[in-house]
């Protein structure tokens, strides 16, 4: 099963590595990090989401990108996998702040040239959309960086669509990324899924297991539950394969600081659900 990530021939597999519990508060040592990655490339897993800001705090720049460079240098295995990362934010004191001036992304962008060791990103993702910059300032900065051969692709990030809209007047937009699982269905709601399909953009679903913190209420739900009973395995699986049936466009990108937690969700890309089961989950109540 794959999901293109544009029309110029790229393809991964349907659930990526979303590699940010690895570098965040709480994160799991090193050797623990290097597994999850180890685990999800040996069962067959080529894309990895990962951002310059996935670390503690300002002076932590990079870790989470340094990290995947070096699971992937030493299991032998960086010209298979692709690695997105994204630019425009910052950690002061370990906040999540945004910066999307085109001075600040174009040092982004060589800081995790660096840190990936890399001459080129493959898919470089704006993290968020600055309100107190000019949008098409930012989309300017992300054009001079593919242009220079920095980056092959550009991304979008916590975008609605209006901005997918303006973006595409500038420039192709290979993905967008936003938050996506059974209690955040916004996106279904407001045709943004749609219109990712039908402009050819990949919908790159975060959180796609009810997010850092909420993934254990989705463990809990009773509908999931009942599903996880029926169809014999986990309630995330549950969810995954549920977004991989709204769309073959959609790529869930499940975080995991632990092994068994990638390698319980990747199998969703093999589990059918019936009509009924989709439906039950559309009904879900969010919020
Ligand atoms: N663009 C953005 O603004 C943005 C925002 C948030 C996230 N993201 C990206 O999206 C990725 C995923 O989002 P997320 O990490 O916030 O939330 P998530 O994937 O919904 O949930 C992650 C947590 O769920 C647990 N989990 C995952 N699969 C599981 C399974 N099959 N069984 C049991 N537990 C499972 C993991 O637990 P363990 O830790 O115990 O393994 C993990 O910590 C991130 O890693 C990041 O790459 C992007």
């Amino acid at each position: 099963m794959q999901r293109e990530i544009d029309r110029s021939g790229l393809r991964v597999k349907a659930i990526g590595l979303g590699a940010m519990p690895l570098s965040i508060a709480g994160r799991p040592g090193p050797e623990q990090a290097f597994r999850v990655i180890e685990a999800f490339v040996d069962a067959g897993g080529n894309f990895i989401d990962t951002a310059n800001v996935y670390c503690l705090d300002d002076g932590d720049i990079g870790h989470n990108e340094r990290l995947i460079a070096y699971a992937l240098t030493r299991l032998g295995r960086r010209d298979e996998v692709v690695v997105a990362t994204k630019g425009g934010l910052r950690r002061p004191r370990g906040e999540w702040t945004v910066d999307g001036s085109p001075e600040w992304l174009r040092v982004s962008c060589e800081q995790s040239l660096a840190a990936l060791g890399t001459d080129v990103i493959t898919l470089y993702q704006l993290h968020a959309v600055d309100p107190a910059v000019d949008f098409r300032e930012t989309l300017g900065a992300l054009i001079a960086l593919k242009a220079e051969g920095k980056i092959r692709h550009i991304g979008l990030s916590n975008v609605d669509a209006g901005q997918i809209e303006t973006a595409l007047a500038h420039t192709a937009i290979a993905s967008v990324q936003n938050r996506c699982n059974p209690f955040s269905q916004g996106d279904f709601k407001n045709g943004l899924v749609d219109l990712c399909k039908t402009r050819g953009i990949t919908y790159i679903a975060y959180s796609p297991v009810g997010g850092h913190f909420g993934y254990q209420r989705l463990g809990a739900d009773p509908l999931l539950a009942r599903l996880a009973a029926k169809h014999a395995c986990s309630p995330q699986r549950i969810a995954l394969s549920w977004l991989l049936h709204k769309g073959d466009h959609i790529l869930p990108i499940p975080g995991a600081s632990k092994p068994a937690s990638i390698l319980d969700s990747l199998p969703a890309m093999d589990l059918t659900l019936e009509p009924s089961d989709i439906e039950a989950i559309d009904r879900l109540p969010r919020g």
